[in-house]
């Protein structure tokens, strides 16, 4: 375990909720929440039992709760059959809730359309008669590759509603991503747009598609639906590509769910690992859909009249639970937003708090940090400058939140009424894991606090033996969990090779490291594989190296994080070309093609934000490189570590040298 882990700086100020507030939570003061949590513990397939009655409804209600004959591969409510989307829409046509809007759906312009789950549901309906219609059925699977919208939520629910896996691939992601997501999910329908507006721009995403489906081993797809979100000219493959509109004409309103195991996949989700292509992470039907409910019930303490806004995007773990599934599923009014938080200006989020009303804001820190930034540079986008009286519970996502900005965030947005709930969980965990409840837990800003009831987290050894409080480790789950990733598509061994090494006593290895304070609060201190974490998105060092070297001028690469102010960690690239190493303006120009060339194979999300050039790479005798010292370089520390069993010492003055 790294010293970093050890060492980090433990905050001590504690900010319990008020009185008002935890008189009416759905979770009410620590009793409430410790009598969960011990429910959980005495009886663990009970507490499991009455939440999968109480908040599903099921076509086939189950008879077992946990089959774990075939550990690490968990089923859960294994006999029960149900239908996700019903789940989400058509419960609350039943149960009389049809009129009020789901989803108010702002563009990146500013016009605001609302829909109502009755509406919603008849949309997705449509949509899932034409899908029918095509001859697409459950076991299919379907790459969604669409920009935020109302169409991104009816596609991901009609494909439920079929039992049509879907694969949602982020729009910022580049063809050559797509293309190895379509491959690997064996698709046989893609969902996307012309393209999508975002910061004023119309940017093309069916190029893209086009690009992907011109490769290799793509033949299975007959079908691309394309809504027309921007206009303009795009290229056709007639009798391939179909128009949203003409797709979803004529068909009738009504749709029969199709009935589902709940084992049956709901989606796969692509995320980095440590090494090679990005992981299929596999999700279940009904045990990811409990979770997501109930979650958003236990730490959003969500309630009738509550409009919740989560700003992820639906190519990301966040944006499905948050925006597709647990919000439908509680049946909240929600906002969906297709545009970015500095557009027209940095008080856009502000802005439409207010508008909207707002009851419950999830964002992640690298747009708070940010925001901070403009707010510091201009008072006009300060959220002191828009009405946010609406506002009760905030919420924080996908890295650890800093004390400074935490407090920031309570001060000014909260104003200090506000609970902030600092989520940590991860696109394998299907939903939140360790998070505070807004009505019971006092709060440490930088710290997730405490596990949800079900959840036993711990720290633990590289044994799997517990370490004490106050000691970093390795962040394990020690029981499985209903939204629990159920496999890495296609491939087991990688399943159970990644997230239960035998060394952890089958515990769920969640690859963070964190400690836990005196009061038994969870501090999460970053990943402890080679996994970077950049303004909330998971990269592998390993992919970012993959892409570099395939640039023709590339011999070699070595890619590390670095701390940074806004995104919380930076891509550094350290190169050595093929040639001799250029310097000056070169350097620039070929640091540029290099940066590009990233964008183009993985996404510009990956581009690196240094990059350095030497004519080798530190390693050590045995030819392994240093990525530890690399990490103290690219900080721009001074190397104070032993190199003497380093091959070639001196090349560490060079990579110092930023382009
Ligand atoms: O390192 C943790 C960090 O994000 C990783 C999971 O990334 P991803 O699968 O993309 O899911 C992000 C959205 C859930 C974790 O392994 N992380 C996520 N939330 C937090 C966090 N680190 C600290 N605090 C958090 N609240």
């Amino acid at each position: 375990m790294s010293t970093s882990i050890e060492s980090v700086l433990v905050e001590n100020r504690v900010f319990p909720p008020n009185d008002d507030f935890v008189r009416n939570a759905t979770v009410a003061g620590m009793d409430a929440y410790k009598a969960l949590y011990k429910e959980a513990e005495d009886d663990f397939e009970g507490f499991w039992k009455r939440q999968a009655n109480e908040h599903l409804r099921w076509i086939k209600p189950f008879t077992q709760v946990l089959d774990d004959s075939a550990a690490p591969f968990y089923k859960w409510f294994a006999d029960g059959e149900l239908n996700v989307s019903y789940n989400c829409l058509d419960k609350h046509v039943v149960e009389g809730r049809g009129d009020q809007t789901a989803i108010i759906f702002e563009g990146d312009d500013g016009a605001v359309t609302p829909v109502t789950f009755k509406q919603l549901l008849a949309r997705v309906s449509r949509f899932a008669n034409g899908l029918k219609q095509a001859g697409y059925k459950k076991g299919d699977t379907a790459i969604i590759y669409l920009p935020m919208s109302i169409e991104a939520v009816v596609a991901m629910q009609a494909c439920a509603r079929l039992g049509i896996i879907h694969s949602v691939v982020f729009g910022g992601f580049s063809a050559k991503s797509l293309h190895e997501r379509i491959v690997d999910v064996g698709a046989s329908l893609v969902i996307t747009s012309d393209g999508q507006y975002r910061g004023g721009k119309a940017l093309p995403l069916k190029p893209a598609v086009d690009d992907a489906l011109a490769q290799e081993n793509t033949e299975k797809v007959r079908s691309v639906i394309v809504y027309r979100r921007t206009g303009g000219d795009i290229s056709w493959t007639e009798g391939r590509d179909i128009w949203w509109s003409d797709f979803e004409d004529g068909q009738s309103d009504v749709c029969e769910p199709v009935a589902m195991n709940s084992e049956d996949p709901l989606f796969i989700l692509y995320t980095s690992g440590s090494t090679g292509k990005p992981k299929g992470v596999q999700h279940s039907s009904a045990g990811y859909l409990l979770w997501a409910q109930l979650t958003v019930k236990w730490t959003f303490d969500q309630k009738p009249g509550d409009v919740f806004w989560c700003t992820a995007d639906v190519g990301w773990i966040t944006g499905h639970t948050y925006v597709t599934y647990g919000p439908l599923a509680a049946g909240l009014t929600q906002v969906v937003f297709e545009g970015v938080p500095t557009y027209p200006n940095a008080g856009r989020f502000w802005e439409m708090i207010g508008r909207h009303k707002v009851t419950t804001f999830y964002t992640a820190p690298t747009a708070i940090r940010s925001l901070i930034k403009a707010s510091e540079a201009d008072a006009k986008v300060h959220p002191d400058s828009f009405d946010l009286s609406s506002l009760r519970i905030i919420g924080s996502v996908g890295e650890p939140i800093n004390p400074e900005a935490w407090v920031w965030y309570y001060k000014n947005v909260g104003k200090e009424r506000c609970p902030i709930v600092d989520t940590w969980w991860q696109t394998e965990t299907g939903g939140q894991m360790i998070t505070p409840l807004p009505g019971a837990t006092p709060l440490k800003p930088g710290s997730c606090t405490l596990p949800l009831p079900g959840i036993f987290a711990s720290i633990v050894d590289e044994t799997g033996e517990d370490v004490p409080n106050g000691k970093g480790g390795f962040l394990v789950v020690k029981k499985p969990w209903p939204a629990m990733i159920r496999n890495v598509w296609g491939d087991n061994e990688r399943y159970k090779n990644s997230y239960f090494p035998s060394e952890f006593r089958g515990y769920y290895l969640a690859g963070d490291g964190a400690q836990r304070d005196a009061d038994g609060y969870f501090w999460i201190m970053g990943r402890i594989d080679d996994v970077l974490n950049v303004s909330g998105h998971r990269l592998g060092t390993m992919e970012v190296e993959s892409a570099l070297v395939s640039h023709e001028l590339v011999a070699e690469a070595a890619v590390v994080g670095r701390p940074d102010a806004t995104t919380g960690e930076a891509v550094v690239a350290f190169v050595v070309l093929k040639r001799e190493r250029p310097h000056g303006d070169e350097a620039k120009e070929i640091a540029k093609q290099l940066r590009d060339w990233v964008a183009k194979e993985i996404g510009p999300i990956a581009k690196p934000k240094d990059i350095r050039f030497g004519d080798n790479l530190p390693k050590t005798r045995s030819g392994k490189i240093m990525r530890r010292l690399l990490r103290v370089v690219a900080k721009g520390e001074e190397v104070t570590q032993d190199v003497s069993t380093l091959e070639n010492p001196a090349i560490l003055d060079q990579l110092t040298e930023s382009v």
